[in-house]
Order: structure tokens, then sequence, then C-alpha cells
């Protein structure tokens, strides 16, 4: 009897023990081991072995959000805009990348005074402004990834820098992700909300702020995947534009690659790979294919933007965001899938640049992700 209730404690505490998940760092869009396939093809570039990564690495290390000279805007106590913020997350992003890619500590050094400055003085965003989801979650997640990079490779980042970076996270944006009435969470924003915080819960180990992520990828009542993207792979921009169509693509692909990578949920895979079904839909479109197009499809509070929309949209019809090389990385080169439209947006771009709007997803991905 004795020996049966211990036995029966033991193997309790061996639960509990294993359901103790250990957190994976650097482990947001990138870990260890994707830096170091980076830097190999780095290191044969520079030995005269050129590849379309290297290719793109010379691209990224000569954009200006890349440069340790990059001139950061000046910090404000309230948001009440995006584009200065975005900037900064972009240039501490990439700077952190470089520094990490090239060892050189001047990279390491913006990268950090980017992130001090700003959450040595930011203490809101105004919840009155109307783009107020999108500042907070589309310039943080780039910074938060920077933040990620900068504290795991012995960059120099002090304890007191890390824990100031931590309550930005949690007490300026955190609270505006968290509101899910009106139009908050819709479509776009709604799947940017989610990144951003999956990314806030793997830098503050926050498994509740995590999981709250992971769930609300399937089931947030206006930005949910298969209110996103129909069984045919119409997103429910379609009708908008293109470019809002593959901003969401975009976001749906980078929460995917923080689970995946983190190794929790595979996220790729839901609803029968129901991403891959609208990359593919969007590529085809905005490759010149004709597509059906549901008008009863359509996003949360239809008549907003102009909507709803009885046809499918041709603004920016053509202009590929950089969102292929990712998704084409997951699901064909690792996956043995098949995206045939997504590969021949690929091979027309050929190295994956950065986007117009700087934070609107990582971008490189010929650098990032091609495998
Ligand atoms: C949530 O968003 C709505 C607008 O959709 C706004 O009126 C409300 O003040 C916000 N609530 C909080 C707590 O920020
Ligand atoms: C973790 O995240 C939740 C929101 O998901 C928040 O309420 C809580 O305060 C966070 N915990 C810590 C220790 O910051």
């Amino acid at each position: 009897m004795r020996t049966a209730s211990l036995g029966l404690v033991t193997l309790i505490l061996a639960v509990n023990v294993l359901s103790v998940r250990a957190w994976i760092h650097p482990g947001i869009l990138h870990k260890l081991s994707d830096i170091s396939r980076m830097s190999s093809y780095i290191t044969a570039g520079l030995a005269g072995t050129n590849s379309p990564q290297y290719q793109d690495y010379l691209l990224f290390a000569a954009d200006k959000f890349s440069s340790d000279a990059y001139q950061m805007s000046t910090p404000v106590a309230t948001l009440t805009s995006r584009a200065s913020f975005e900037a900064d997350a972009t240039a501490a992003y990439q700077n952190a990348l470089m520094w990490k890619l090239t060892g050189i500590q001047l990279h390491a050094a913006k990268s950090i005074s980017i992130m001090n400055a700003w959450s040595g003085t930011l203490k809101s965003v105004d919840p009155n402004y109307l783009d107020m989801q999108l500042a907070s979650s589309l310039g943080p997640f780039m910074m938060t990834n920077a933040a990620e990079i900068i504290r795991y490779t012995s960059a120099g980042w002090t304890a007191s820098g890390i824990s100031s970076f931590s309550s930005m996270l949690n007490n300026v944006f955190y609270p505006r992700l968290n509101n899910h009435t009106g139009v908050q969470y819709q479509a776009n924003v709604g799947t940017g909300n989610t990144k951003a915080l999956m990314a806030f819960g793997v830098f503050t180990e926050n498994t509740t702020m995590y999981n709250e992520a992971i769930s609300l990828y399937s089931n947030e009542k206006c930005s949910g995947l298969a209110l996103d993207i129909s069984a045919t792979g119409q997103s429910s921009e379609s009708g908008r534009d293109q470019g809002h169509v593959q901003l969401g693509l975009g976001n749906l692909a980078e929460s995917c690659q923080i689970a995946w990578l983190q190794g929790t949920n595979d996220l790729f895979s839901l609803l029968s790979n129901r991403l891959l079904t609208g990359y593919e839909y969007t590529a085809k479109y905005n490759l010149g294919n004709t597509v059906a197009y549901d008008a009863t499809f359509q996003r949360c509070d239809a008549n907003l933007l102009g909507g709803p929309f009885n046809v499918i949209s041709t603004t920016g019809r053509g202009t590929f965001r950089p969102i292929y090389e990712l998704a084409y990385a997951h699901y064909v080169s690792l996956g043995g899938l098949s995206m045939p439209f997504s590969l021949q947006i690929i091979n027309k771009v050929g190295t994956e640049e950065g986007n117009t709007s700087p934070a609107d997803g990582s971008g490189w991905g010929t650098l990032k992700y091609r495998l």
C-alpha cells in the first residue's frame, strides 16, 4: 500500500517536472542554429561560393536599418503615431542580427541604445490613437526580436536594460493588445497583435501570455485563422487591397514560425495547411491569374473601409511583399509540400528585401529563412 502510494507520488512529480517546458532562446523568429546557417552562407560567400542567401545578405548589410550609424528618432512618452518607433525598431532588429552575423560590437551597441532609449522614456500608447493596436504590435514585435537576439548572445545588455524593456512590453503594449472590443483585433490588425503577444510571451517567459496568443491564432473572434483565410484560400481582405492581404499572411506565418521554433504547436498545419492555401490563392492572383471570389467572405464589420467588397481588389496587385520565403521554406523545403505560385514569386523576386513600411514584417527571407 505504502509502496504503491509512493509510486503514485513519484509519478505525479515526474509528470509535473515534464510539464515545465524549457524555453528556447534566442527563440522568436531565429534560434541559434538558424543564425549559424545564415553565417555559413556568408562565410562561403566571402570565400567565393556565391548563393542567393549571400546575395541577400549583401543587400541586407547595405540596408540603412542595418547600419551601426543609423540615427534614431527622439523617443516620446506617449505614442500618437507609429513611423518613428517602427523605423527604430527595425534598426534595432537588423543591427542585432548584424551583430551576431559579423561580431562587430558597434551593431550590438546601436541595437541596445535604441531599446534602452525607448524603454526608458515610453509610458503609454495613446488609447485614442486610431492605430493604437498596430502601434503596440508591429514595431514592438520587431524590437522584441532585437531584444531576444541581443539578450542571448552576450552582447553586453545590462540586467536593468532587460528589465526596463520587459516592463515596456507588459505595461505599455500589453494593455493595448488586451482589448477585443469594437474594431480591435480585426483582420491584419488581429494577426499582428497575435504575433506580438507570442513574441512578448517568449521574451518575458510568460506562459500565460504565450498560450493566450496560441489560442488567439485559431480562436480570436475576428481574426482567428478560419476567419482570415477561407477554405479556398481567399483572405478576408482580398476585396480591400493586396497589400493588407499579404501583411496578414506574413503575420500568420511569423506566428507559426515562433510556435514551431519553440516546439509547442504546429500552427502551420492547422485546418489542412490553411495558411499554405492562403498563400497560394494570393500568389496566384497577384501573378495575374484568375481566382474564384466569394463575396460572402468578409472581415468583421464588413462595411468599414469602403466594404463590403463585391469583387476581389486590383489595388496593389502584383506588388509582392517579402513574405514568401518563410512559408515556402517551411511547407516545401522542410515539409515536402508544393507551392507552385509562391515559388514563381520567389523566382521573380530573386532576393527578398525589407518592407516599405519597415516594421510590417521581418522580410529578407532569402537570407533568414531559405534553407
Ligand atoms: C478598447 O478599444 C475601444 C475601441 O475599439 C476603446 O473605445 C476602448 O477605450 C478600449 N479599451 C481599453 C481598455 O483600452
Ligand atoms: C503574464 O501575462 C498575463 C497576460 O497573459 C498577465 O496578466 C500577467 O501579469 C503576466 N505575468 C507577469 C509575471 O508579467
